[in-house]
């Protein structure tokens, strides 16, 4: 875009051209710190004489503003023979004094720190944040099959994630899942990959039989419309309780030494293994019943993600894998003498297939049980090759909690084991644990929807009350929904605050647009440039740590150098040169600002 070229022009010995070749990995144009990594890799490679390509991956970012707006660890050089300390030592002193870009590196060590010049930097970054507004910081290319043929296509990600449990609470690892997959396929998309989002339903298996039972003995068609997921669930706790009940009378009277025959063929367990058993053959009105209930959840659902900015491409589960799809990886699985029968029942026993430590970790899996049904572990491996089949995935994610680490390494194993390894090795389980402590003063969270409800009461209570706080309060509640610390209300404040500051300046986007950046010269109005320039690197290493919290520290961070500027920096007020270049400053905070908060799923307020 314009403000790099002219800058490269400006800086004169950089041929952005050339640079593309020599740099594949820079992409000034939507990167600008790459301009000062492809200066400072061509500087020092004149100095130095060490290839160009070795020095630029090198370049590294800094911990803080304080030590650099980059560091070259020299050793990471490799120049045989040479002390480290020595050769920062003479690079720094040969460095040229008039350099365009950056100021002389100060060497400590076997480091050497470099801090970009204010003016230039303000004036390509401040641009380039205004040229590209939502697209600053997304790396479109990353997810290109080739880099330098984009008609070649994308890459295709899979995310599953959210896949709660029809009919059954949806706790906390939901909700944790719900907003990191939520968040990852953000991410993606913003790097140009082709994101399938999938919701992989709890909504299969014995229990969906019981909650048919319960319906015909109590359900109530005008609840059921009302608050699918709610009045499910009651029915499904009121028929769990009766069939406990039931069990515990059933062992008493075996105690007693009482014939129980009778009274296991006719319980409530025996009439739900029927009623599946309805399912699985395909018995119409059994089927109907249930998809009913699912759709119903399902519409329910998705009015909740909505509220989180959340949707999925696929309503997927495990009823809707299919028993032939099953049948064939079974077979699979014999021929390849993976899985073995055990008194009837169908299992693996990885300590046969995986040495040492490993199979022991893995232990044994039933995949089916004796009457024949296919279990958890079973779907999962057929849901797998189906997905590859159908989609034909780069990548795909499986965002699920920490408890279900076992499960997700044995569906890996045994996709490598059945010869995928090819699949297997674009899987990742995305792990987390769990939240502890999550319940309110209504007792224990069931549903997203409550506590989305939770939520949102604590929070207009907290923006009502304006005196201090009266008491210690549960953490969670109190901690998100306080202004104070890091919190998303305080990035919501900061962005309300951008957005009044723009109100009450009353300029223009030309006005802004056009002014004079070279005014921005206060070393606060710098350090908010500096943050700034760093969005797009920051973006890349989340793209590495698939973590939030990368984004949240720098947040954070930048957020509080803004805050602090704004003493320094007064828009209203000052004279009209001035008024507009700060503006424009604080209107690329803005930017920055919407864009990073957007990418966490958070949908920024213009007004608080
Ligand atoms: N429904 C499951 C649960 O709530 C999570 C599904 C995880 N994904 C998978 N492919 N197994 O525990």
């Amino acid at each position: 875009t314009g403000a790099i070229d002219t800058l490269a022009s400006q800086v004169g010995s950089i041929s952005l051209s050339d640079a593309a070749v020599t740099y594949p990995k820079a992409h000034p144009h939507t990167n600008p710190l790459d301009l000062w990594r492809i200066h400072i890799a061509d500087t020092l490679s004149k100095i130095s004489g060490v290839e160009k390509s070795i020095i630029f991956p090198v370049i590294a970012w800094t911990q803080s503003l304080d030590k650099g707006d980059f560091i070259i660890a020299v050793p990471a050089l490799r120049i045989k023979g040479a002390k480290p300390d020595a050769l920062a030592a003479e690079w720094a002193d040969k460095w040229p004094e008039d350099d365009p870009l950056v100021k002389k590196p100060e060497p400590s060590k076997s480091f050497l720190s470099f801090y970009i010049k204010g003016t230039p930097a303000t004036q390509a970054v401040l641009k380039v944040i205004r040229e590209q507004g939502a697209d600053y910081g997304k790396a479109a290319f990353d997810g290109l099959r080739d880099p330098q043929d984009p008609s070649k296509g994308r890459k295709k990600i899979i995310v599953e994630f959210s896949s709660p449990n029809v009919a059954k609470p949806f706790h906390a690892g939901h909700l944790r899942s719900t907003i990191i997959g939520g968040f990852l396929s953000n991410l993606y998309e913003a790097a140009g990959w082709d994101v399938k989002r999938i919701n992989y339903l709890g909504d299969w298996g014995k229990q969906y039989g019981l909650l048919a039972l319960a319906y015909e003995k109590y359900g109530d068609d005008a609840e059921l419309k009302r608050d699918p997921i709610d009045h499910l669930f009651k029915l499904y706790v009121r028929i769990n309780a009766e069939m406990s009940a039931e069990k515990e009378n059933i062992e008493a009277e075996k105690k007693e030494g009482k014939d129980v025959a009778e009274l296991e063929a006719t319980s409530l367990d025996e009439q739900a293994r029927r009623y599946f058993k309805m399912m699985v053959d395909g018995d119409e009105a059994a089927l109907s019943q249930w998809r009913h209930f699912r759709d119903l959840s399902i519409d329910k659902y998705k009015q909740t993600y909505a509220r989180l900015n959340i949707r999925f491409d696929e309503y997927s589960g495990e009823s809707q894998v299919t028993e032939e799809a099953m049948a064939k990886t079974g077979g699979e699985m014999t021929e390849r003498g993976i899985s073995e029968n055990d008194n009837g029942s169908v299992l693996v026993d990885f300590t046969k297939h995986v040495n040492g430590k490993e199979g022991k970790q893995l232990g044994k899996a039933v995949l089916r049980k004796r009457d024949g049904t296919a279990l958890y572990l079973t779907r999962d491996v057929s849901e797998l090759k189906g997905r590859h089949e159908k989609y034909s995935f780069d990548r795909m994610l499986y965002v699920v909690a920490s408890q279900q680490e076992l499960h997700l390494k044995q569906l890996f194993k045994i996709t490598e084991l059945l010869g995928y390894e090819d699949i297997r090795k674009k899987c990742q389980h995305i792990s987390f644990g769990m939240v502890l402590g999550m319940s309110t003063r209504k007792g224990t969270v069931k549903f997203l929807n409550d506590i989305l409800r939770d939520v949102g009461d604590h929070m207009h209570e907290v923006m009502k009350r304006n005196e201090d706080k009266i008491n210690n309060y549960n953490f969670n509640m109190e901690a998100m929904t306080s202004f104070e610390g890091d919190t998303g209300p305080y990035l919501q404040y900061a962005h309300a605050r951008l957005c009044s500051i723009r109100r009450r300046a009353d300029l223009t986007d030309a006005e802004i647009a056009s002014a004079d950046l070279s005014l921005l010269t206060e070393e606060h109005a710098i350090n908010v440039v500096r943050y700034l320039s760093q969005w797009p690197d920051v973006f890349q290493n989340t793209l590495k740590t698939l973590e939030p919290t990368t984004v949240l520290t720098y947040l954070f961070r930048m957020t509080h150098v803004i805050s602090s500027s704004y003493d320094h920096l007064q828009v209203v007020g000052s004279e009209p040169e001035l008024k507009k270049a700060r503006m424009a400053l604080y209107d690329a905070a803005r930017i920055v600002l919407h864009n990073a908060m957007s990418l966490l799923g958070l949908s920024p307020v213009e007004r608080m």
